[in-house]
Formats: structure tokens, C-alpha cells, sequence
């Protein structure tokens, strides 16, 4: 049962209609077009209609990703959905993408990796093509951030959006393909950012309703301090293991979380501006799918070739830390 190296056959994305600029923000809470941009890059994002599950995100862009591949969900062998804003707790968003999509002989699982959920999750799916067990797995980075935001926290509210993508992935032909990963975790970062209400340590109740624990918690200091840090620490880790070094690179793909961060992983690596991927300003952090949001920019300027070494990074609550080598398959529609 060996297969081959996996490699993303197809991509499709979802981002609500409904754009929330930052003099939106402003209304809603005591903050600044200019804060917001100068400290984060955001200039809007997108939001859901209240009520709007993650699973039907997660539908429209497995929809867009298995449609460009002619592919059809009963072909789907397994599906893997990173989020931290799953339908409810139990089943697993997976299982209800699964039955929205008719994906009749595929399984599933959720992961709960926060930001470096999508990267944790093209991991595993990866595994199970390069063994043979699978030929078609579909992963999805799917988050509807505004469900868990608290609009009378301005130094959470404005960072987030909503969104989704989804990559087919299948074995490759050539040398093509995700080459290597390597994933962290150093969970006493946990106390810095998180929901801490709703789960077995603190189960819902009219207190954790009145103290707004069902809400992002998040010390902003500490959050930036560890990515500016281990997203390049984590790239030149998986780049010196391959032998390979940063002018190597063709893109870098970042998790979308603050244009700072963003730019000193950058710089720390030494990549010209053209070799890094930058969409933040127009969704803000969408927690899973701010990779595959950022690949999809990445398609639509045109920088991606057969072969291009992509270098993928990610922090996120946990911590969880992300790292991934690939070299771009090209889709044959692009
Ligand atoms: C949140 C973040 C943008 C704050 O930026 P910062 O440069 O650390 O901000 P500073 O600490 O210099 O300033 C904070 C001040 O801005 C204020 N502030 C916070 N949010 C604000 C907003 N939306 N508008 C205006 N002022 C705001 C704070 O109240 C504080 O004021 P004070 O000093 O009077 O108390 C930054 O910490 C960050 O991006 N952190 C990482 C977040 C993240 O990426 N999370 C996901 C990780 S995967």
C-alpha cells in the first residue's frame, strides 16, 4: 500500500459578500481606521449573516475546489476540517460537510489547531495519500471568527473575519508535491489566547455567559511576540533540514494574522516583497483559512509556476506551530 507524495490538485475558496470596513469598526467600538491599519494591516474584512454555520462555508469552497477538478463528492475518500468554530461542539463539522456535500463513501474528522489548524491538517491528509490508502482527500481551513468575537472588545473585534477554503488533495505524478512538515506545540502559551468557556473545565452556565467567556480572550503582546519569533525560527528549521536555504524560495506563504508578523518573518528570512504573500488588508485574520485564502491570492497574481518551491508557516493559539515545503503542482485551468 505505497502511494505517492501528495500534492494540492485543485483549490477552492468562500468569503462572504458582506464587507466590514474599518470605519464599520468604528462604529461599533472606540478605535481608529489608522490603529487598525497601522498596527495590523487590516483594512476590512468579511462577516457572515448571523446564524451562518461553518459547514456551509466549508460546502461552497469544497463545491469551487472539487468543480475546477471535475471531481465528484462521491469520489472523496476522507475529509478533514480545521476550525475553531465547529457547527456545535458535537458531530464534528466533517461529518455534517460530509452529508451537505453527498460525499457518500468519505470519512472524517475535525482538528482544533487554531491558526495552524489548515497546515495540520494538509499534514494528515497528506499522510494518508503518500501511504496508498487514499486518492482523494479533501482538506478545509473553515472559521466564522464574528460567532466567537466580542463587539465590546476592541483590541480582539476588529482582527478578525470570516472565510473558507479547500484544497483536493491527490498523488502526484511527478516531483511535485508536499515535500516535507514539521509542526510545535507549546501549549503554556496556551493561557495567552482563547475561548475559555463552554468545554468541560468551565461548562456553559448564566456566569460564563454574564463574564462573556464564550468570546475570544486574547493578550495581544504575547500573541505577537511568539509568531514574530517562531514562524522564521520554524521556515529556516524545515529549510535547513531539505538542505535548501531562502533564496530558494518562490512564496512564502504566511498565516494572515498581522502584517507585522507577516513582514518580520519576511525580513528575518530575507524575501523580497514579491515572494510573500499578502491579503490580510482585505479579510483580516480568518483563523483556518487565511493559508488557502492566501494561496488563492497567490493563484489570482499569477506567481505560482509548475515547481515553485512554496514555503508555508503558521502560530496559532495553542501554541500551535506550522511549517510546510511544497512544490506547486500546477492546475491545468490556471
Ligand atoms: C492586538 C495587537 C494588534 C495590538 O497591537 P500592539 O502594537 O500590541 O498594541 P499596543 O500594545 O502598542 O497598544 C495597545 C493599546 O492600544 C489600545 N487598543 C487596542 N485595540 C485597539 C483598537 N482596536 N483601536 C484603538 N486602540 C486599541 C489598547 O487599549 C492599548 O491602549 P493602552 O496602552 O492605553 O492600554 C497586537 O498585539 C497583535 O496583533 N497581536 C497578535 C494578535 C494575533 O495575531 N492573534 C492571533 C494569533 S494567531
Amino acid at each position: 500500500m505505497k502511494g505517492s507524495r501528495a500534492r494540492i490538485a485543485s483549490l477552492g475558496r468562500y468569503v462572504p459578500d458582506r464587507v466590514v470596513t474599518n470605519a464599520d469598526m468604528e462604529k461599533v467600538v472606540n478605535t481608529s481606521d489608522e490603529w487598525i491599519r497601522t498596527r495590523t494591516g487590516i483594512r476590512e474584512r468579511r462577516y457572515v449573516e448571523p446564524g451562518t454555520p461553518t459547514s456551509d462555508l466549508c460546502v461552497k469552497a469544497s463545491r469551487e475546489a472539487l468543480e475546477r477538478r471535475g471531481v465528484a463528492p462521491s469520489e472523496i475518500d476522507l475529509i478533514i476540517v480545521a476550525t475553531v468554530t465547529p457547527d456545535m461542539p458535537f458531530p464534528a463539522t466533517a461529518c455534517i460537510v460530509q452529508d451537505k456535500l453527498k460525499a457518500t463513501k468519505a470519512w472524517g474528522f475535525d482538528i482544533s489547531a487554531a491558526c495552524s489548524g489548515f497546515l495540520y491538517a494538509l499534514t494528515m491528509g497528506a499522510q494518508f495519500v503518500e501511504t496508498g490508502a487514499h486518492r482523494k482527500v479533501l482538506v478545509i481551513g473553515a472559521d466564522v471568527m464574528t460567532s466567537i468575537l466580542n463587539f465590546e472588545d476592541r483590541a480582539t473585534c476588529v482582527l478578525f473575519g470570516d472565510g473558507a477554503g479547500a484544497v483536493l488533495l491527490e498523488p502526484s505524478e511527478d516531483d511535485t508535491g508536499i515535500l516535507d512538515f514539521s509542526h510545535e506545540v507549546d501549549g503554556s502559551g496556551g493561557c495567552y489566547l482563547s475561548m475559555p468557556a463552554g468545554g468541560s473545565l468551565r461548562p456553559a452556565s448564566r456566569e460564563t455567559v454574564d463574564q462573556r467567556l464564550h468570546f475570544i480572550h486574547q493578550a495581544g503582546g504575547h500573541v505577537f511576540k511568539y509568531p514574530v519569533r517562531k514562524m522564521a525560527e520554524a521556515s529556516k528549521h524545515i529549510l535547513d533540514r531539505n538542505g535548501l536555504t531562502s533564496e530558494q524560495v518562490d512564496l512564502l506563504v504566511a498565516h494572515q494574522a498581522n502584517i507585522r508578523i507577516i513582514n518580520a518573518a519576511q525580513e528575518r528570512l530575507g524575501l523580497p516583497d514579491h515572494k510573500v504573500v499578502k491579503n490580510i488588508d482585505r479579510y483580516g485574520n480568518t483563523t483556518a483559512a487565511t493559508i488557502p485564502l492566501a494561496l488563492g491570492t497567490a493563484l489570482d497574481d499569477k506567481v505560482l509556476k509548475h515547481g515553485s518551491l512554496v514555503l508555508l508557516t503558521s502560530v496559532g493559539a495553542g501554541f500551535t506551530v506550522g511549517s510546510m515545503l511544497a512544490r506547486w503542482s500546477a492546475f491545468p485551468w490556471d
